[in-house]
């Protein structure tokens, strides 16, 4: 079954009467429980990509179905709403919200899901990534890797079907990525989550089952690793 099928895409920015073509004519489909790399060189437009992907944002042109539902023309209200449902994102930049704790930003998406015992949860989920000694820390006082798990443990907060993840080791140390990419992975093995993340390391993206290499917006391969 597909949980993700990109038909045509494409993405083209507008600023003071300049327009980047970023994206174009883009399609692929992903199996539910899949696992995806993409991958290609800095400005590609890999977490353009993804964002859309995941609907964050809206394409110029085609179309995106997330479970079989065309989301590209919904707002931004109808996006929200399905991201919280069915999606995690591991931002590249972690977007984590400066103003709550480490433990408060996991909980987001629990308490806008309204479930009961979402400060235990986030608990749990600070304890596997390492960091429910930092529980009331805030962003600024944390360092980059402690950040990028924090927001790994808020994208798994609501058991997405579907997670991206933008370059989701690129802050961390080998020992603490290899326990991040263990827990991507087992999540992916164990809840039959489908994995689409953005890396440079190719070892890592060897790990997946398929890669997708893009190049100056254009997919220039979609195949399975050995
Ligand atoms: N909001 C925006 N407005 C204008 N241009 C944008 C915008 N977002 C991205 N771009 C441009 O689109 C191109 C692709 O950016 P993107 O961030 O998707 O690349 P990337 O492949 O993720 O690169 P990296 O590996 O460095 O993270 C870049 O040239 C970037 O400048
Ligand atoms: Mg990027």
């Amino acid at each position: 079954m597909e949980i993700l099928k990109i038909k045509n895409l494409s993405k083209t920015f507008s600023s003071e009467g300049k327009s980047l073509k970023v994206l174009d004519n883009i399609s692929f489909t992903v199996e539910k429980g899949a696992s995806v790399a993409l991958v290609g060189p800095s400005g590609s437009g890999k977490t353009t990509l993804l964002g859309l992907c995941a609907g964050l944002d809206r394409t110029s042109t085609g179309e995106v179905y997330l479970n079989n539902e065309l989301i590209n023309h919904l707002s931004e209200d109808d996006r929200a709403a399905i991201r919280n449902q069915h999606v995690g994102f591991i931002f590249q930049n972690f977007q984590l919200l400066p103003t709550l704790t480490a433990i408060e930003n996991v909980m987001v998406p629990l308490e806008l899901r309204g479930e009961k015992n979402s400060k235990a949860t986030a608990e749990a989920l600070l304890e596997k990534v390492g960091l429910n000694n930092r529980a009331d820390h805030y962003p600024s006082q944390l360092s980059g890797g402690e950040q990028q798990r924090i927001a790994i443990a808020r994208a798994f907060s609501n058991n997405p079907s579907i997670l991206f993840a933008d370059e989701p080791t690129g802050n961390l140390d080998s020992e603490t990525s290899e326990k991040i990419v263990k827990l991507l992975f087992d999540l992916n093995k164990e809840a039959g989550t489908t994995l689409i993340m953005v890396t440079h390391d190719l070892e890592l993206a060897a790990k997946t089952q398929r890669i997708i290499r893009i190049k100056g917006g254009n997919l220039i391969s979609d195949e399975k690793t050995a």
